[in-house]
């Protein structure tokens, strides 16, 4: 496995792949198994498999949230390297954003709705990393959670208005055994947190309106932003103390 923390560098190398099939899977790191199965699922389908590491600062509204955010990175690359992958890119800020983020990816309508009524800038932020990444990888197709629906819905919104080069593709979510969702800020929750944190899945299965998840939730203890059906998918986001989960199902009768 090859690891590039220098963008020249990595340009160089990329310029000699030329036309090899390249499968991409941009992450902040914290690796656990939902970055495995997106990983996994390049590797099998391509002949060369790139994953980032970047701590995007420009997604995070809060900057608490930034500095709590888990950062591994040797554990990440034995991961990585276990998992198959070719290259794996550590860029650092400057380097990716030479324009001190003047410039910018902005979307004007699902970016301001859910996840990004709660979360100012959020989504200009993951957008505009995104688009650096793509361009600097040129993969044939990038490998995104179903996890973060509304993220994967902008990524493929910004793919196919500016016409970019390459396929989104949806991986399912990956869950504990009890059903909660994988994420790297599972591991902030509390033994008590960790244990009512299933409930969250359950109440979005089960509650027989969005209306009616957002009670029971608040009733068990979660602190709800919202809980909406949008475009058959039941989508929602709460606080557990200080950690804010998302999550997101198929509706009854929905197909993905
Ligand atoms: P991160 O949270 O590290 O997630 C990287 C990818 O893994 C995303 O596509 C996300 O949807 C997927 N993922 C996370 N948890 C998952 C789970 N339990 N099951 C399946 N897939 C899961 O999402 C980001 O990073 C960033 O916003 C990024 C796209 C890298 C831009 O900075």
């Amino acid at each position: 496995m090859k690891r590039f923390d220098d963008i020249d560098g990595w340009r160089r190398h990329r310029l000699a792949l030329a036309e090899t099939d390249i499968g991409f899977v941009p992450t902040m790191g914290a690796l656990h198994e939902g970055h495995r199965s997106l990983v996994e699922t390049a590797v099998a389908r391509s002949s060369r498999t790139v994953v980032s590491l970047f701590v995007n600062p420009t997604q995070f509204d809060q900057p608490a949230d930034l500095e709590a955010y888990p950062v591994d990175i040797a554990n990440d690359l034995a991961k990585l390297e276990a998992w198959g992958v070719d290259d794996v890119l550590l860029p650092r800020f400057e380097a990716l954003y030479p324009d001190g983020y003047r410039y910018r990816v902005s979307e004007s309508s699902l970016s301001t709705r859910f996840c990004g009524a709660h979360r100012p800038g959020h989504f200009d932020g993951v957008l505009s990393v995104v688009m650096k990444l793509l361009n600097l990888v040129q993969p044939r197709r990038a490998y995104f959670g179903e996890k973060d629906w509304q993220q994967l819905a902008l990524v493929r919104g910004m793919v196919s208005a500016f016409f970019m080069n390459v396929d989104i593709i949806a991986c399912p979510t990956v869950r504990e055994a009890d059903g909660l969702a994988l994420s790297s800020r599972n591991r902030r929750l509390d033994e008590s947190q960790r244990t009512l944190a299933p409930e969250f899945h359950r109440v979005l299965e089960n509650a027989p309106s969005a209306a009616a998840a957002r009670e029971m939730l608040a009733k068990a203890g979660f602190e709800p932003d919202y809980v909406e059906d949008y475009e058959g998918r039941r989508l929602g986001a709460v606080h557990l103390g200080e950690v804010r989960l998302i999550d997101n199902v198929a509706l009854e009768g929905a197909h993905d």
